[in-house]
């Protein structure tokens, strides 16, 4: 048994000396790991009478710390070799530059967004793009048959029996704000990035896929001066602290009074988005009662940001691949 001991570290020493580094792990574990000889004999070491185990034992032990010791000695080998290839390296020749991807303008523009909410300690939430009836439109306080559902032309996937079975795309991030309240008492601070989807004849300024990001904040005592400043706020976040930003009257059936924000941008008013004080009604679909509880919500069209800001013409180029668009952002 001495004698094979003795074999195992001679091969393992000349092993160890000429591995490669992706080989070196292996090796070790070949001589000393859990299925290796060494670890064989060790385990074997009850069946020998006390001496020899005293000998074999030591002996064994003595040949593991020796192979490993080759293994750390073969490591830092390998360590300055390569330190020493990097120094012979001519930094002089011409890299090559790789190509590396890029976020896309939407992606940014929301992150941005995100951003100014978050500091105001808004938390992010996402919903399903594909939902109920119910959550996208009724909860919402646009019951069926309602004219005001014609402002958003839907992409059904399946009419069921009631909206509590029937699914569409959904055409806001509204729901989202549905979804959160079902589950959380305010006070509530959420923003919620996503994407839509309305049937609609597509131009340049009108895409059937979209994004919006809905903002909503719900507790005591809120009011439309909340709501202008948090809007005011990451307005000029985003477009410049200089932005003028005003306030139109709307309506909307789910926010109780409502307005349309416009910013002047290039000496003219351009409207951005849609917001309002929740309607109580909304609440009380919920669960939360608005004698107690007040809100307000708003939802941005994130392309339209984005166009304003890199002074994009045409909506349909964020969705058309062409690499010539991606690129410059
Ligand atoms: N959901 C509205 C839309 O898509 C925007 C909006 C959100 C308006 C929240 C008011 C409050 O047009």
């Amino acid at each position: 048994m001495e004698e094979e001991i003795k074999q195992i570290i001679a091969e393992a020493k000349v092993a160890i000396a000429q591995v490669p580094e992706k080989e070196l792990q292996v090796t070790l574990a070949r001589y000393i790991g859990r299925k290796s000889k060494l670890t064989e004999i060790l385990k074997s070491l009850g069946n020998l009478e006390i001496n020899q185990r005293k000998i074999i034992g030591d002996l064994a032990n003595r040949a593991k710390a020796d192979i490993e010791a080759a293994f750390n000695e073969r490591r830092l080998e390998i360590a300055n070799q390569k330190q020493v290839d990097s120094m012979h390296r001519d930094v002089t020749l011409p890299g090559i530059k790789t190509e590396t991807g890029h976020l896309s303008p939407i992606t940014s523009i929301n992150q941005e967004l995100l951003d100014a909410l978050i500091e105001l300690g808004f938390e992010v939430v996402e919903g399903p793009e594909a939902e109920l009836e119910l959550n996208n439109f009724d909860l919402l306080n646009i019951p069926p048959d309602h004219p005001a559902r014609d402002e958003w032309d839907t992409f059904w996937l399946k009419k069921g029996k009631n909206s509590k079975t029937s699914t569409l795309l959904r055409t806001h991030t509204s729901p989202v704000q549905i979804r959160y309240m079902q589950t959380h008492k305010p006070p509530i601070r959420i923003a919620a990035p996503g994407r839509t989807f309305r049937y609609e004849a597509e131009d340049a300024t009108h895409s059937s896929v979209f994004s919006q990001m809905e903002g909503l904040m719900v507790d005591e005592k809120i009011s439309v001066a909340n709501l202008k400043a948090v809007i005011i706020h990451f307005v000029r976040k985003i477009l410049g602290e200089d932005k003028q930003v005003r306030f139109r009257p709307s309506f909307f059936p789910f926010t109780e009074p409502s307005f349309e924000v416009d910013v002047w941008f290039n000496d003219q008013w351009l409207e951005l988005m849609g917001c309002g004080m929740v309607n109580p009604q909304v609440l009380r679909n919920v669960g939360i009662d608005p004698e107690k509880y007040s809100g307000f919500a708003f939802g941005v069209g994130v392309e339209r940001l984005a166009m304003l800001k890199h002074n994009i013409k045409d909506i349909r180029l964020f969705l058309s691949g062409d690499l010539r668009f991606i690129e410059q952002f």
